[in-house]
């Protein structure tokens, strides 16, 4: 223990969701890749699904006065698209915005400030049946679909998030076939990449445009550091190489107006088809950008390794239940280098957690120490970044609440907050109530 250590004054302090992996209330909305995922056997664990979870949409009164008694002042959730558009494009659900406009009243009236999300991975079965992210017509899709959400919330909603991790999107869902829509194909990931950025920018004019003056629009990556494993040429190569095709390949088009061209050339033949006028779209101003930071990668060259020829190694050291090495210090360089290599933008952690097996006592509560501890050295990591000139300006834990952890079903719990899913009951964990004392303290001792 050391000093306090003190945010800036406005800090925003929040926890993250995302509507498939909390909602539940399936009757009340269409499908989405995620439940047509889930019914592929083998593909998620236990065989579970969307279709209750924390059924967060009949009980979301609960779970904003949960935030509110933790005392923050930001909230990121995100809008379902086939609870707003059931049947495809143009037969708007006025019973499914209704539930997102009492969803933001109550956070309002709670005085927290809603981020909202509207794209966390729930594409309309619907727009898949007719080819998803890798037709281009899907983008233009999203960018009515914005203007449905943002006229309708627009008036209480000032920031917005357009998409949620689209590396997670392309290639796990479309490389690595671990995520719906669950295909294996490079260049067909590298194609709906660019439909979701392009898509990204051709929303962020009608999300300005439908709010006031405060309106902020941003888009959030999830990004992690790559380190080489040695000094020699061969691992330092790598890890660029890993660095262009996690971080860069979005970062760059967002925010410099282009393709990073060592993984263009990289590439090859694979690159996406596109129109010439789609980089100057896919980098109109934003706001802000979104960074969700789990772990790094420790990169070492291996000619076996692939199109990319790199291999991720797994160092000594301490992991979350997923298997994610601890690494805080990864977080403060990471933001340190955006900040110097993208003209110092505008930063929000919009997810950063760990999982870890919890036990709920018989007085219920749960120790989970090394939870705590993830949060205090990560929070360490943001504010030794602002010390050095970084614009961070909030934090969103991931997550409120337990969940449905994609394709590990709800067999491993990010939650500040314990769920016993039989009961839907919530008991706020011990690294939820530190949370609450530093948003209390507005910093934390270090
Ligand atoms: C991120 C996702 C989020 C959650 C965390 C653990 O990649 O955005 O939905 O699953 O990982």
């Amino acid at each position: 223990m050391g000093d306090m250590r003190r945010f800036p004054e406005g800090f925003v302090w929040g926890t993250a969701t995302a509507s498939f992996q909390i909602e539940g209330g399936i009757e009340e909305r269409g499908r989405c890749i995620w439940d047509d995922f889930c019914r592929w056997p083998g593909k998620v664990l236990n065989g579970d699904t969307g279709d209750v979870a924390d059924d967060h949409y009949h009980r979301y009164g609960e779970d904003v006065a949960l935030m509110q008694s933790m005392g923050l002042n930001g909230y990121r959730f995100s809008i379902s698209w086939p609870r707003v558009l059931p049947e495809d494009v143009g037969k708007v659900s006025d019973k499914g915005l209704g539930f997102y406009d009492r969803l933001v009243d109550a956070l309002l009236e709670a005085g927290i400030t809603p981020y909202v999300t509207l794209y966390h991975w729930d594409l309309p079965s619907a727009l898949q049946r007719v080819g998803g992210w890798t037709v281009r017509d899907t983008a233009y899709r999203f960018a009515d679909y914005a203007a449905v959400v943002a006229e309708r919330l627009g008036d209480r909603v000032s920031h917005w998030i357009t998409h949620n991790e689209p590396w997670v999107v392309a290639f796990l869902g479309n490389m690595m076939g671990i995520h719906a829509p669950g295909w294996e194909d490079v260049s067909q990931a590298l194609q709906v990449a660019h439909h979701l950025l392009l898509s990204h920018g051709l929303s962020v004019p009608i999300l300005r445009l439908a709010g006031g003056e405060q309106t902020q629009v941003g888009i959030t990556l999830n990004l992690s550091p790559a380190y080489a494993a040695s000094d020699s040429e061969a691992d330092l190569a790598a890890a660029r190489v890993h660095d262009g095709h996690h971080n860069r390949w979005f970062l760059d088009p967002v925010l410099k107006g282009s393709y990073p061209e060592d993984m263009w050339s990289l590439y090859g033949y694979r690159v996406p088809r596109m129109d010439v006028d789609d980089l100057e779209v896919i980098a109109r101003p934003m706001d802000f950008l979104g960074v969700n930071y789990y772990t790094r990668a420790l990169i070492e060259a291996d000619p076996e390794g692939g199109l990319l020829g790199t291999r991720s190694l797994h160092p000594a050291g301490e992991y979350t239940a997923m298997d994610w090495e601890v690494f805080p210090q990864g977080l403060t360089d990471l933001l340190v280098r955006l900040d110097k290599d993208y003209c110092h933008p505008a930063l929000f952690i919009t997810e950063n957690g760990c999982a870890y097996e919890d036990l709920l006592t018989k007085d219920g509560a749960v120790h989970d120490v090394k939870r705590a501890d993830y949060y205090r050295k990560h929070l360490l990591a943001c504010h030794n970044a602002i010390s050095q000139g970084v614009d961070l300006r909030g934090h969103f834990a991931w997550s409120l609440l337990d969940n449905f952890e994609w394709s590990f079903g709800y067999s491993r719990r990010f939650g500040l907050t314990f769920v016993d899913f039989n009961a839907q009951a919530r008991y706020l964990k011990d690294s939820g109530r530190q949370y609450a004392r530093i948003v209390a303290a507005n910093g934390l001792e270090g």
